[in-house]
C-alpha cells in the first residue's frame, strides 16, 4: 500500500508526529508550505486569526499528487479550535483526489474534534482513524503507543474494506 503524510507545522510538533508515523508505515512525507510569515507573536496572532475566520492559507502548490497514493495522512495544529489555515487550503485543493484518508493534530488542549468533523467534511471522507495528541505528550515522547494503535486502526479498517 503507498502511502502519504501530509502536514503543516508552525513550531514543529506536527511535523515530529508526522515523520514518526512516516517512517513506521514506511510512507512518503510532505509538508505544506504556507507563504505568509507565521513566526513570533504577530504570526501567532494572524494564524489565530485566519482560523477563526475560517480562512485558507496561500500555499505553494504541493509537489506530490495525493491520488497516486492509496492512503493520505492527513495532519495539523489546532489553532483556535480548528484546523489550521495552510491544511484547510490543502483540503479545498485535494478535495476528490484522496482514495482513503486518516487524520492527526497536535494540540495544546482542545479543539481536535471540531476540527476533525470540518475535515471531514471538506474532503467528503470519513477518516479511517484520528489520533489527537497534546503538545506536552509529544515533547516527553509519551505518545508513541497511541501513534502505533492509530496504525493499527487505519490498518484493520483499511483491510477490512
Ligand atoms: C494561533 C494558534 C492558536 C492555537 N489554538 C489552539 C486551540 O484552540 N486549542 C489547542 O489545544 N491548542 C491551540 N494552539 C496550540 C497548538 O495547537 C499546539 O501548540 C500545536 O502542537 C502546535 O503544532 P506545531 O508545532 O506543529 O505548529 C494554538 C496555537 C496557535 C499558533
Amino acid at each position: 500500500m503507498k502511502s502519504l503524510v501530509i502536514f503543516y507545522s508552525r513550531t514543529g510538533t506536527t511535523k515530529k508526529v508526522a515523520m514518526e508515523i512516516a517512517r513506521l508505515l514506511k510512507a512518503d512525507t510532505e509538508e505544506i508550505i504556507d507563504t505568509k510569515n507565521r513566526e513570533g507573536p504577530i504570526g501567532y496572532l494572524l494564524s489565530g486569526r485566519d482560523a477563526t475566520l475560517r480562512k485558507a492559507a496561500r500555499i505553494k502548490k504541493p509537489v506530490k499528487n495525493p491520488s497516486s497514493y492509496d492512503l493520505v495522512i492527513i495532519g495539523t495544529p489546532i489553532w483556535a479550535w480548528n484546523m489550521s489555515a495552510p491544511v484547510r487550503a490543502y483540503l479545498i485543493q485535494a478535495k476528490g483526489r484522496i482514495k482513503k484518508t486518516a487524520f492527526f493534530c497536535t494540540m495544546g488542549g482542545s479543539g481536535d474534534d471540531r476540527a476533525f468533523s470540518e475535515m471531514e467534511m471538506i474532503l467528503g471522507k470519513k477518516p479511517a482513524a484520528k489520533l489527537a495528541l497534546l503538545t506536552k505528550e509529544v515533547m516527553k515522547g509519551q505518545h508513541i503507543q497511541k501513534e502505533k494503535d492509530f496504525l493499527k486502526a487505519i490498518s484493520l479498517k483499511i483491510l477490512k474494506k
